[in-house]
């Protein structure tokens, strides 16, 4: 049997306290992610999309239902078992990257080690060895200001995967950039997913960048409502993904 490394099981959100204006913005979600699966949300706007990544990357609680990550139910965890599960299983790409300017790209990358009390030669190590990946270790010692936007995306990158994260999880990585980097960027997950095994699961209302990955779930109204299989080529999924947001689009009007 395949390993599944996320299991959603009958997850609802609801945001707001009882008796007050609540929104139920995720209801009756299930789904499983396989290990070195490269996994797709999409959806409109306000679907719930940036809901379900929180509440899988733990940033943020269901109201009810299960979560499993890499076999661990993280619904029933508290605040610092959940701090330390993060910074141990997963690894974040966030839009705008968040590179911290007073640090070096090395210190960038080293952070995710740094936050579990890791140090010496085993960080050093670790650090090179994804900067040998993404072809940034000639950076190493420069600034988040001098360097340009892919090696910016490069190091973000480096630090979602520098502590061998159970998944990565990235919400509109290229929503901040020129199709050129956007391409560049989904072709260095691409690669971290097919030669690295690394699972992904990346949040985008944008077809180029869903057609990446090998399956996509649409949510409308924080419901699951449909998911494809990439089957063909990635030129073909891309179509696929374009008429089902038509398909989409034509039932709200
Ligand atoms: N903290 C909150 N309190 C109340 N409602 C919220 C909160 N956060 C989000 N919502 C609502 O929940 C719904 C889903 O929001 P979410 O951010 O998950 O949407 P999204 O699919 O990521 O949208 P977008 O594509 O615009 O980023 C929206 O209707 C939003 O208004
Ligand atoms: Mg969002």
């Amino acid at each position: 049997m395949e390993q599944s490394v996320v299991d959603v099981r009958h997850v609802e959100k609801i945001y707001g306290k009882k008796n007050e204006n609540q929104f139920r913005a995720l209801q009756d979600i299930s789904f499983s992610i396989q290990a070195g699966e490269f996994t797709g949300i999409m959806g409109a706007s306000g679907s719930g999309k940036t809901t379900l990544l929180n509440v899988i990357s733990t940033l943020d609680k269901v109201t009810s239902g299960d979560i499993d990550i890499a076999g661990t139910n993280i619904t029933t965890m508290n605040q610092d078992a959940l701090a330390a599960f993060r910074a141990q299983k997963l690894g974040f790409i966030f839009q705008d990257f968040n590179l911290l300017e007073s640090m070096t790209v090395y210190e960038n990358i080293a952070l995710p080690l740094f936050l579990q009390n890791k140090t010496g030669k085993k960080v050093e190590e670790s650090v090179e060895k994804v900067a040998e990946i993404l072809d940034i270790k000639n950076i190493l010692g420069k600034y988040p200001a001098i360097i340009s936007g892919g090696q910016k995306q490069r190091t973000a990158a480096a630090r979602a995967l520098v502590h061998n994260p159970s998944m990565i999880l990235a919400d509109e990585p290229t929503g901040a950039l020129d199709s050129n980097n956007a391409a560049s960027l989904l072709e260095t997950l691409k690669q971290l997913n097919e030669e690295h095994n690394v699972s992904i699961m990346m949040v985008t209302h944008d077809a180029f960048s869903a057609s990446y990955c090998q399956r996509i779930l649409f949510l409308e109204d924080g419901r699951l409502y449909k998911e494809i299989q990439r089957t063909g080529t990635r030129e073909e999924f891309f179509k696929e993904i374009l008429d089902e947001l038509a398909e989409a689009g034509k039932k709200k009007l």
